[in-house]
């Protein structure tokens, strides 16, 4: 399996998730242009990678905006000529059911977690079938499969990632490799704000998750990117038109 040389866009790609990804990438000698809305992060990431002898660049995006993503796009071709995987990563969350949920939670979740998916497929596909290949990843999440508690907006969005990667796949079938990571409860900064919530200290509620998860671990950042890293190579070109789902076997518990 081989990533070395490919330019990688990772979208969200300066915290948890996605800072794994673009760290391991660039480690594993792709071109990575770290693309997201946190600009002190991602210039930070970015020169700590170059220091490391790496090449990685970032570009302040929004993901919600076309026109920003058009930017991204023409500056990742001004970079490297060409796109070989697009990691979309980036990912936002409410809390709320749909008692609770107004206009503005709708567009802050489904402008990030679906629109920017469509604005990023709308402007890399046409740019890789230029090329004859190219691999598309989308990170949706195990709420696209379990109703959780309070979070009917977020989920619906990650289901809707789903339908979008079997549609990606078929339409632009024979060029573009449309897959996605499906991830269950990772060690992030989203995690922790998800918890924030909860009454028991963060050390002791992640203890006792860890505890329910059939690996017995919470999920780490670099355990998404390496299952990446493997869906967006070459070695997995007969992998398309599906999500890997990366719980740690937490899905297949039964309910008692
Ligand atoms: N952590 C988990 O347990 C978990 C589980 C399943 C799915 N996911 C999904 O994984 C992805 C990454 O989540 P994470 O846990 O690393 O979260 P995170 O909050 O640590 O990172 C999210 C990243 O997305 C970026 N982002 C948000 N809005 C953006 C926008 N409008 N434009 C550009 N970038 C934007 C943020 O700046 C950040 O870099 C998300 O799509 C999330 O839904 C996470």
């Amino acid at each position: 399996m081989s990533i070395a040389d490919k330019v990688i866009i990772v979208t969200g790609g300066t915290s948890g998730i996605g800072d794994g990804c673009s760290r391991y990438f660039a480690e594993q000698g792709a071109r990575v242009v770290i693309a997201s809305n946190q600009a002190e992060a991602g210039t930070a990431l970015a020169a700590d990678l170059k220091g490391q002898g790496h090449d990685a660049d970032f570009v302040e995006v929004d993901v919600s905006s076309e026109e920003s993503v058009e930017a991204l796009v023409e500056r990742a071709l001004e970079l490297h000529g060409r796109i070989d995987a697009l990691v979309s990563n980036a990912g936002v969350w409410r809390q709320g059911k749909v008692t609770d949920f107004t206009v503005a939670d709708w567009n802050a979740v489904m402008g990030v977690n679906v629109m920017g998916n469509l604005w990023l497929a709308k402007h890399i596909v046409p740019v890789m079938e230029g090329q004859g290949q190219g691999v598309i990843c989308i990170t949706t999440s195990v709420a696209a499969f379990v109703g959780f508690p309070a979070h009917a907006v977020y989920c619906a969005s990650k289901a809707a990632l789903e339908a979008l990667i079997r549609c990606l796949a078929t339409d632009h079938a024979g060029k573009v490799r449309v897959v996605g990571v499906c991830p269950g409860t990772i060690d992030t900064p989203m995690l922790a704000a998800s918890a924030a919530g909860w009454t028991q200290p963060l050390e002791e509620l992640y203890a006792d998750v860890a505890r329910r998860i059939p690996v017995r671990r919470l999920g780490q950042p670099v355990d998404v990117a390496k299952a990446i890293a493997f869906l967006i190579s070459d070695d997995a070109s007969y992998i398309d038109a599906v999500s890997l789902i990366l719980d740690g076997g937490t899905l297949a518990l039964p309910p008692w």
